[in-house]
């Protein structure tokens, strides 16, 4: 267990002032919430991005509440430091404020989180809102928005030209006025993330593959450590290859299992000679 003190907001807001970036990364389950814990990872987002990294999914939409709150609350357990932050799946929000209060909720009060994070801009400040006003710190999300993926037109660079990149720092302001405490600004260039977070007043700005010039930085885990086998992003960087050397060590499993090298006797236990004399008298 760590010694360090359980991460609130004034700590996050205390980083800003020091002109410290946060660090933020992705988790899903409960031995990675324990790595990252210890680690020193300051947030975790249990992103709707476990619908394809943990559950397969071609994309983040089949993913449910239920499907959140179970790995959410694994996260807690084994990060009882980190910042912790549940990620609203599709149509867990966007249907009306009332359902997006509910859910939020449910992180909150079922899988202990901090706070929760939802994708969208001005459409989707009041949601912000409502959330805020029932008390639950809310993220907002805006670039490549993995939910609109579609719309979006794939997973690409966002706001390229000035009408869009406007389009985004627009959608940054409502969503700061309607009481998001930061904003996630995924794959926008560097220079409009840098401008937002310039012309934030009371909103803690993070990138995701969006440059330096933000508060934070976000990174999906899969991607750093080579575990997701269907892409890496470009803006990803790897961090060492867990993926190669669990593959290593499964073909290696394989072959030892066939040429019965493994198990060997420190892997599993005897039994006495007048024990197994008497068991071999008892059993017929
Ligand atoms: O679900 C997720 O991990 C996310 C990231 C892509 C930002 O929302």
């Amino acid at each position: 267990m760590t010694d360090r003190k359980k991460i609130a907001l004034p700590y996050l807001f205390q980083k800003v002032q020091d002109k410290e970036p946060i660090s933020w990364l992705t988790c899903y389950d409960y031995p990675t919430a324990y790595l990252q814990d210890q680690a020193g990872v300051e947030m975790i987002l249990v992103g709707d991005s476990l619908g394809m990294t943990m559950l397969g999914y071609d994309s983040t939409l089949p993913v449910t509440m239920d499907d959140m709150i179970r790995h959410a609350s694994a996260v807690r357990r084994g990060a009882p430091t980190a910042f912790v932050v549940g990620d609203m799946p599709y149509m867990s929000y966007q249907p009306g404020n009332e359902i997006a209060v509910k859910n939020a909720g449910r992180f909150m009060a079922e899988a202990g989180c901090d706070a929760i994070k939802l994708e969208g801009g001005a459409a989707m400040a009041p949601r912000i809102q409502a959330i805020v006003e029932a008390g639950i710190p809310a993220i907002g999300h805006l670039g490549l928005t993995p939910q609109s993926v579609a719309a979006l037109g794939g997973f690409r660079l966002q706001g390229k030209s000035a009408e869009m990149a406007k389009k985004i720092a627009d959608d940054a302001k409502a969503l700061e006025k309607a009481g998001a405490f930061a904003i996630l600004l995924e794959l926008v260039p560097d220079r409009l993330c840098k401008m937002i977070t310039e012309r934030a007043e009371n909103c803690i700005i993070m990138s995701l593959g969006s440059g330096p010039d933000a508060h934070g930085q976000l990174l999906i885990y899969h991607d750093m450590f080579g575990l997701y086998p269907k892409f890496k992003p470009k803006m990803a960087k790897v961090f060492g290859n867990a993926g190669e050397v669990i593959l290593n060590g499964l073909k290696q499993y394989v072959s030892e299992v066939k040429s019965v090298t493994f198990p060997a006797p420190e892997n599993w236990f005897g039994m006495p000679d007048e024990e197994f004399n008497e068991l071999k008298k008892i059993v017929k």
